[in-house]
């Protein structure tokens, strides 16, 4: 589990910039505002980073740009190609929310942008048992990513995605694991942090999370 989405990525590389430039009439809304959805995350970053799922890099391009020593993780080989061909000053290393090579200094921050929602809830939940035991008190988890305020709101939302033929959208929305804001703030509560979720679309929202 976990990497269970590579060869989609691998596939997705050489589009997915043109995809999150809006082109593509499917994903629009979640692509809404997506350059500043990563400056937002990337501004409340600080310190040593390691981001997940890099993809084409992205993020990281902004994280760097901001002065912070970033660890990008990134399990497709499709995809971590690409960004290190854009950014071949970037560490982009081959790992995953779970599983990912030891950094050889104190972590300050974790992030990422439209990818949390590869892991399952069970895997969500272990990962952040993972990042809690690597940070210090106020070390930040900032993910940026597709969530619900409610199962309710997540199955209008795909009913919606069916009725306007948006079947790729529809489909992915069933197959992956898009979760709730309620189940978050548990897993995130449970873990010894504290945390707050802002809208910035209508399908992402900013996870902010501080160790207690
Ligand atoms: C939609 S792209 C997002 C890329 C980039 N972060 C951005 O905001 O444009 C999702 C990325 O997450 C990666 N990914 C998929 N499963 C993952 C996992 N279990 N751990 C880390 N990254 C994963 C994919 O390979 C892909 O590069």
């Amino acid at each position: 589990m976990g990497r269970e989405f590579n060869k989609l990525f691998d596939q997705w590389s050489h589009s997915y910039d043109n995809t999150v430039s809006g082109n593509d009439p499917e994903y629009e809304a979640v692509f809404l505002h997506y350059d500043d959805i990563l400056s937002k995350v990337a501004e409340k970053a600080s310190g040593t980073v390691v981001e997940f799922g890099v993809g084409t890099g992205n993020l990281t391009e902004k994280l760097l740009k901001n002065g912070l020593n970033v660890y990008g993780m990134e399990p497709s080989e499709g995809m971590r190609k690409i960004a290190m061909k854009k950014l071949p000053e970037a560490k982009v290393l081959d790992g995953d929310f779970l599983d990912f090579p030891s950094i050889p200094v104190q972590i300050d921050t974790f992030v990422s942008t439209y990818a949390f929602h590869h892991l399952t809830e069970e895997e969500k939940g272990t990962a952040i048992q993972k990042y809690s035991l690597l940070l210090k008190e106020g070390g930040r988890i900032i993910f940026g990513d597709t969530v619900f305020a409610t199962e309710e709101a997540k199955s209008e939302v795909i009913k919606d995605s069916k009725r306007k033929k948006f079947n790729r959208l529809a489909e992915d929305l069933e197959r992956e694991y898009y979760t709730t804001i309620p189940v978050l703030q548990d897993l995130f509560n449970q873990n010894g942090f504290s945390v707050s979720f802002t809208k910035l679309n209508p399908f992402v929202w900013i996870i902010d999370a501080k160790k207690l």
